[in-house]
C-alpha cells in the first residue's frame, strides 16, 4: 500500500507485513471478512474469538463446544492465586496490568505445553489464556478489595463471568451486553503496537507465552492500551475543574492545548476521520446510562463537549479507549481495570497473530540508519 505519509517516524505509513486477520483502514475495521459494526451488532464475544483464533465463522456445534471448553478452562493454579492475592496485599500500588503480565508469566510456567509451538498446542494455549485472564483480573481486584477471591460461574458466558469475577454478582442483561461489545470492539486491530510486539517475540522461535508477556507490557503503555484508563482520569480532572462553575470547559482545553498536552483518547495513527469502534461504544454506554445508571449521562455530556472542541479546533477525533473510559466508569469498574480488560479481550488477537506468525515465519528484524559518531580509533 502507498504511503502520503511524509513523517515515517514509529514506522508510520509503513506496510511491513501481510496479515488474513484484519484490516483497518480510514473506510473499514474487518475481523477476518466481516465489518465490526456487524461484529457488534450480530455476534457474541465467543464467535468472535472462535473467528480470531480458528479462522472461520463457527457453526452452532463449533460454538457449542468452543464454549464447554473454554467453561472448563476458567479456573487458575492455586500457586497463581496466591501470588495475585500476595501481590495485591504487599504491593496494593501495583498496577494490574503489571499483576496480568505476571500472572500470564506464571501461567506459562504451569502450561504443560508452553514450549510447544505447533499450531494444535498454541490453539490450546490460547484458549487457556481467554479463558482464564478474567478469573486472574477477578483475584486481584478483589484482592485489593481485602475479598476473598470466588469461582468462575460455568453458567454465565464469558463477558458476564468477567464481571461475575470483579463483583461477585451477576450482571444484569445490559451490562452483559455492554462489556460484550466492548470485547468484541477491543479484539482485534492488525500490527497495532503490541500485537506487533507479539509478533516480533514470536519471529525468533519464542513461545506464546512469552509473546503475550510482550504483547501486555505495550498495551500498558498510555499511548496505546493505557489511554483508556487515562482517558476517564482526564475526564475527571476536567470535572473536578469545571463541574463548580469556575472554569469552563473551553477554558480547561485551551490550557491543555497551550501545554501541547496529549488529550488521552484522541487520535489514532491510522484513523484521521475517526475509529469505526468509538460510535458503536459510545451508543452502548449512553444506553446503558440511560438504564441503568442516570448520573452517568453527565460523563457522557462532558465527553461530547471535549469531543466537539478537538474536533472543531484541531480535527482530532476519539478512538475507541474514549468512549470505553466512560462507559465502564458508568457500570462502576474499577478504573486500574480497564486496560486489564482490553487484555482479556486482545489476547484473541495476539494469539491469532502468534499463530499467524509461527505458521509462515521469518525472524522480523529492519535496518536501521546509523546516525552516532563517525569512525574512530579507542586508543587514538
Ligand atoms: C489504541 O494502533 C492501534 O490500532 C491502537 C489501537 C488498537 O486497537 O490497538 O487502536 C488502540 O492504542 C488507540 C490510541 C490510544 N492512545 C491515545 O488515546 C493517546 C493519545 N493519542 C496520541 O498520543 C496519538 O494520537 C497516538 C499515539 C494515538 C497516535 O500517535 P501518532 O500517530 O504518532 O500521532 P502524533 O502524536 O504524531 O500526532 C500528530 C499530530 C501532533 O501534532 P504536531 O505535534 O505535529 O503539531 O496530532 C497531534 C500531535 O500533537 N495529536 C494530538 C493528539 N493526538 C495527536 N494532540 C493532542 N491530543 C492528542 N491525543
Amino acid at each position: 500500500m502507498s504511503s502520503t505519509v511524509t513523517d515515517t517516524r514509529g514506522l508510520a505509513g509503513q506496510t511491513i507485513g501481510e496479515t488474513q486477520i484484519c484490516s483497518v483502514n480510514q473506510t473499514q475495521l474487518i475481523y477476518r471478512g466481516y465489518e465490526i459494526a456487524d461484529l457488534a451488532a450480530n455476534a457474541s464475544f465467543e464467535e468472535v474469538s472462535y473467528l480470531l483464533l480458528v479462522g472461520h465463522k463457527p457453526s452452532a456445534g463449533e460454538l457449542a463446544e468452543f464454549k464447554k471448553t473454554l467453561v472448563g478452562m476458567r479456573s487458575i493454579p492455586q500457586s497463581v492465586t496466591d501470588a495475585i492475592t500476595h501481590i495485591a496485599q504487599e504491593s496494593p500500588g501495583t498496577h494490574p496490568m503489571g499483576v496480568v503480565r505476571t500472572a500470564i508469566s506464571l501461567l506459562g510456567h504451569l502450561d504443560a505445553e508452553c514450549e510447544d509451538n505447533s499450531a494444535e498446542a498454541e490453539l490450546r494455549k490460547s484458549m487457556r489464556l481467554l479463558a482464564s485472564i478474567p478469573t486472574c483480573i477477578g483475584v486481584h481486584q478483589r484482592a485489593l478489595e481485602g475479598k476473598s477471591p470466588i469461582d468462575p460461574d460455568p453458567t454465565l458466558d464469558h463477558a458476564a463471568n468477567l464481571l461475575w469475577c470483579m463483583t461477585g454478582e451477576k450482571p444484569g442483561e445490559i451490562a452483559a451486553k455492554v462489556m460484550d461489545v466492548s470485547l468484541i470492539l477491543y479484539a482485534e486491530h492488525d500490527f497495532n503496537a503490541s500485537t506487533f510486539t507479539c509478533r516480533v517475540i514470536a519471529s525468533t522461535n519464542s513461545d506464546l507465552h512469552s509473546a503475550v508477556c510482550g504483547g501486555v507490557g505495550a498495551l500498558k503503555g498510555n499511548l496505546h492500551g493505557g489511554a483508556n484508563e487515562a482517558a476517564m482520569e482526564m475526564l475527571a480532572d476536567i470535572m473536578k475543574d469545571t463541574e463548580d462553575g469556575s472554569m469552563t470547559v473551553d477554558a480547561w482545553m485551551q490550557r491543555a492545548f497551550a501545554e501541547k498536552r496529549k488529550l488521552m483518547g484522541f487520535g489514532h495513527r491510522v484513523y484521521k476521520n475517526g475509529d469505526h469502534r468509538a460510535g458503536i461504544l459510545r451508543q452502548w454506554g449512553l444506553k446503558y446510562a440511560a438504564e441503568e445508571n442516570a448520573s452517568a449521562r453527565k460523563w457522557f455530556d462532558l465527553g461530547d463537549a471535549v469531543q466537539g472542541i478537538m474536533l472543531d479546533q484541531k480535527n482530532i477525533h476519539p478512538n475507541v479507549d474514549f468512549p470505553c473510559g466512560m462507559t465502564y466508569f458508568a457500570m462502576g469498574i474499577p478504573v486500574p481495570q480497564y486496560t486489564p480488560i482490553f487484555v482479556a479481550s486482545r489476547i484473541t488477537g495476539w494469539c491469532a497473530h502468534i499463530m499467524e506468525q509461527h505458521a509462515n515465519n521469518r525472524i522480523i528484524r529492519p535496518l536501521a540508519e546509523y546516525s552516532g559518531p563517525p569512525l574512530q580509533q579507542w586508543n587514538g
